[in-house]
């Protein structure tokens, strides 16, 4: 389970969370041959342009918004990314 993804705010924007995305995913698909992964969910804040774009990038779908889901006003989105073609 990844419960995060970030990158230290000095090396940001030179590829490193893309990078640590696609190597998470290579790995994902590598062990779901057996169907143990057949996708990857995870949640976001709303205002989170920076994730939500990195996310997109990868083909993440849109599921739900969940409201106040980090606290009072504080929404988030939850995507998944299939890994079965579904
Ligand atoms: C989200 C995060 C991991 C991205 O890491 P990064 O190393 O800066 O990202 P990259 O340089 O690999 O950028 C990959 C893509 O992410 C998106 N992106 C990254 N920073 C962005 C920004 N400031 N604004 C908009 N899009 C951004 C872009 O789509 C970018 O592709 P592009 O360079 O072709 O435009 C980083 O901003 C971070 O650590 N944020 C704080 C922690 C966090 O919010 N984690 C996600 C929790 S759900």
């Amino acid at each position: 389970m990844i419960s995060s993804i970030a990158v230290d705010p000095d090396f940001r924007k030179e590829g490193a969370g893309f990078e640590l995305l696609k190597d998470a995913i290579r790995i994902a698909k590598s062990v779901s041959s057996s169907d143990a992964i057949y996708k990857i969910e995870l949640q976001v804040a709303t205002s989170n342009t920076a994730a939500l774009s990195l996310y997109k990038k990868f083909g993440f779908r849109f599921v739900r918004e969940m409201q106040d889901y980090y606290g009072l006003g504080k929404d988030a989105m939850q995507l998944e990314l299939r890994l079965d073609g579904e």
